[in-house]
């Protein structure tokens, strides 16, 4: 890790904004880089401000689609793929599909060979939908209602990774033919990001506690069962993690398990699955995961705990989401209104907000945002923010943008592809964003804007 590294800061728990600029005007940006590290991998400055995606312009997306519109750039989703075959040849690579799915998604996912986690009836829904092979998709989830476990039966699922005592038997009963599951395991590894996405400590509701025993017990039990296959063990730690330590340790922790697994019951576990988490930047202060560190150091903790426990090697699993997604979107808004309050700051709203992207509200997220209109401007700092009626429903605070900005003009909000459009919601009945997929020059609608009538539809009553 450089100096540089060491200065930046974790994407995770958000401290105060830091402004990068001072108060008053700033001579206009050099509109020549967009930073690979935050940006879509084919993200590019064009003439007079504008940027293109995939080869088109956001201008001509806004004009085409409208706006607010998440725009997804194809290339960027298969080249993250790629980087984690190829970081990891031996291992199965599962995205996370909570952090953002559609059939078009699932379709390149299958296609770039990773496998799938789904956590509910409806994204297995949409990935079959999509043709996703079934044994390549697992499902999650701490609180499996009965409509998402006859789902997974009925189309097969490869692997059920079991989160309660009680879904054991249940799954047990549901099983069509012999149906493999994993034992979600809690290692008690702090990862060091927010509390609301720490998943690896005792006290949250996933898995079972590993020191306790209770994991230990779920193994005991699933034995006993004829319909259950036991294929190995899974943990995820949390989300938007950018050390390699927590995962070596909780991989050195899992593969005692098995060992003990095997002392006991004389069985050897094929599989372990090390979740998640991966950290990705969303601003250029953000610290980033190493992903050929991680590679290297989970692939010698687990062969080295397996050399001096004995056991033969088992495959390993990760299940990245946000490293997958997270920088291949980009949200395009336009201006609405501009508010100058005399010596404190000076407000642009958009016409989306906390209902496209609830993460600042949420975790306090922040995020690089990038004016696409007047170039030429001096900037200034300034917030960003929806139209929602809170007033905590701001995007990004102090943020550098043409001190011209006015009602028209159009905004790109960088790394918005993770948990954005798949936890978006109406509120205030604003339709959620379209999805726009761009590729070598051409736009592609995938998911379509919801609409007024869309919400008067669901509404049944009178
Ligand atoms: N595996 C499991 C079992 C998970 O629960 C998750 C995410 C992942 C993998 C993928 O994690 P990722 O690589 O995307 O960090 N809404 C929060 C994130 C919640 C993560 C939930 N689980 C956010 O916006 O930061």
């Amino acid at each position: 890790m450089t100096a540089t590294d060491h200065a930046r800061r974790r994407p995770g728990p958000e401290p105060k904004p830091q402004p990068q600029l001072k108060p008053g005007p700033q001579p206009a940006p050099e509109h020549t880089d967009l930073p690979a590290r935050i940006w879509p991998l084919t993200a590019r400055a064009v003439a007079d401000g504008g940027i293109s995606v995939g080869g088109v312009t956001l201008a001509a997306i806004a004009a085409r689609h409208g706006t607010p519109a998440y725009v997804l750039d194809e290339d960027d989703v298969r080249q993250r793929c790629r980087e984690y075959r190829q970081a990891l040849p031996d291992a199965e690579i599962a995205y996370a599909g909570k952090a953002f799915l559609c059939r078009a998604m699932a379709r390149w996912v299958d296609e770039e060979g990773l496998s799938l986690d789904v956590c509910s009836e409806g994204e297995l829904a949409v990935a079959s939908s999509a043709g996703f092979p079934a044994d390549r998709i697992t499902l999650h989830g701490n609180a499996k209602t009965p409509g998402d476990l006859q789902a997974a039966m009925a189309c097969r699922v490869g692997r059920i990774v079991v989160d309660s005592v009680g879904e054991i038997a249940r799954i047990a009963a549901l099983a069509r033919s012999r149906q493999r599951v994993l034992v979600r395991v809690t290692p008690d590894v702090d990862a060091h990001t927010h509390p609301a996405v720490a998943t690896g400590v005792e006290d949250q509701k996933f898995g079972f506690s590993l020191s306790s025993g209770a994991a230990a017990d779920a193994v005991r039990r699933i034995l006993a069962q004829p319909e259950l296959e036991l294929a190995g063990l899974h943990c995820h730690l949390g989300s938007q993690i950018t050390e390699t330590e927590p995962f070596e340790a909780a991989a050195r922790k899992l593969t005692g398990l098995m060992a003990a697994v095997r002392a006991e019951h004389g069985v050897t576990l094929p599989e372990l699955n090390i979740g998640g988490g991966h950290g990705v930047p969303c601003t250029e202060d953000d610290l980033e995961f190493d992903l050929a560190d991680f590679a290297r150091r989970i692939s010698a903790a687990i062969r080295g705990a397996c050399a001096s426990l004995r056991l033969p090697v088992p495959r390993l699993t990760v299940e990245p989401g946000r490293a997958i997604i997270g920088r291949a979107m980009v949200t395009l808004y336009r201006v609405v209104s501009v508010k100058h309050v005399a010596g404190l700051r000076t407000f642009v709203a958009v016409d989306g907000g906390m209902s496209d992207n609830p993460r600042p509200a949420l975790y306090g997220a922040r995020y690089s945002v990038r004016a696409v209109s007047r170039p030429a401007d001096p900037v200034q700092l300034t917030t960003v923010v929806g139209r929602h009626c809170e007033a905590g429903d701001v995007l990004a605070a102090d943020v550098a943008l043409p001190i011209g900005t006015r009602p028209g003009d159009l905004l790109a909000m960088a790394c918005t592809g993770a948990y954005h459009h798949s936890m978006a919601s109406n509120y205030n009945m604003i339709g959620r964003p379209p999805v726009v997929a761009v590729n070598d020059g051409a736009a592609r609608l995938l998911v379509r804007r919801e609409t007024a009538a869309d919400m008067r539809q669901r509404d049944v009553g009178l």
